[in-house]
């Protein structure tokens, strides 16, 4: 099995030695990736996406991986500082305030009329709009609760493209066929794991992300538009590192660690449904179109060869840890 230019349009790359422990993991097998802003205090200026840039760049060590960076949403941006760096960013992330991990400064309320001035000049200036879209309602519903408040936005804002981040639900996948300007990422947990596997026995803290893995039939809705590749949702594998301690511990962090067995795990989920050709285009083609970007030639070669996943990746638990799984990456080719 052979993929061509891999790209993660939803990772967390940290910061500070975080960032240097695992940087590589991504840049080893992926071309590229949208690099999230959720940083402590969050990317905001241009000063911090081109410093945190030369940060990733540092810590990658002269791998070929372009980070494509984020500026985190702040109604305050207006047109002339977005246009100051235009060719500094890939897309603005929206995140409503307090909803996952380092989001306090994210958007409160969602007044989409204090909201227009950016929006209008995102829209003009093309830039993509990506949105972790949960309410602060019930936890099972509210991704579902934010549906309307995608539509709201697609409809007020037609020439704008809005990513719907890390979908989990049937809801978010019927929007995407509504409205011409809806995207979405989709995770390698969500399309393994439902709430059974994070809550339904022991608790599995290294299975706990936002928003929360949900029910079969949401999962089966996932499956369905990744494996046959729906030219609007992409990879987004939302890794989120947080050391162990974070996660074994009473308040455990939410956010799973994937980056290096995502190829290996999408490969064999595609394989057992027999999907193995829309790999390529859910891991890298749709995203190329979407973005309207150019990736970094890479070639992985997987091979199928059991492949039993360490326990931690530098104090960073991955998700199935100990487990062995089917395949491997046998070599990586930098063109
Ligand atoms: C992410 C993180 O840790 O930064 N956590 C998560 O559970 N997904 C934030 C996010 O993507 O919402
Ligand atoms: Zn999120
Ligand atoms: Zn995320």
């Amino acid at each position: 099995m052979q993929l061509n230019a891999p790209l993660d349009m939803h990772l967390h790359l940290r910061d500070g030695e975080m960032l240097t422990r695992i940087a590589k993991y991504s840049a080893e097998t992926f071309s590229g990736a949208i690099i999230m802003p959720n940083l402590v205090p969050p990317v905001t200026t241009k000063e911090e996406v081109i410093a945190y840039r030369q940060r990733i760049i540092q810590a990658i060590g002269g791998k070929t991986f372009i980070p494509y960076m984020t500026l985190f949403f702040h109604p305050s941006f207006n047109k002339t500082f977005l246009n100051a760096l235009r060719h500094d960013i890939t897309a603005i992330k929206l995140y409503p305030a307090g909803i996952t991990t380092n989001s306090e400064e994210g958007v409160n309320g969602f007044d989409i009329e204090e909201l227009r001035p950016v929006l209008e000049a995102m829209s003009e200036l093309e830039i993509p709009l990506c949105v972790h879209g949960e309410t602060n309602g019930f936890v099972m519903d509210r991704e579902a609760e934010f549906v309307h408040i995608y539509e709201k936005l697609a409809t007020a804002f037609p020439k704008l493209k809005i990513i719907m981040e890390h979908i989990t639900t049937k809801e978010s996948v019927e929007a995407l066929d509504r409205f011409d300007n809806l995207y979405a990422t989709i995770t390698l947990h969500h399309l393994l794991i439902t709430l059974d596997d994070v809550a339904g026995g022991m608790l599995q803290p290294h299975l706990f992300c936002k928003p929360i893995a949900k029910r079969p039939e949401d999962r089966e809705a996932l499956l369905n538009v990744a494996l046959r590749a729906h030219p609007k949702v992409m990879f987004g594998s939302d890794s989120a590192p947080h050391p162990k301690h974070a996660k074994e511990s009473c308040g455990c962090a939410a956010g799973i660690f994937t980056a290096p067995i995502a190829l290996q795990l999408l490969t064999e989920l595609f394989e057992q449904h027999d999907s193995l050709h829309t790999l390529q285009a859910f891991i890298s083609d749709n995203a190329r179109h979407i973005y309207n970007i150019k990736a970094t030639p890479k070639k992985i070669i997987l091979e199928k060869k059991p492949f039993q996943i360490p326990p931690d990746y530098e104090g960073v638990v991955p998700m199935f840890a100990n487990k062995t799984i089917t395949y491997s990456i046998k070599r990586v080719i930098h063109l």
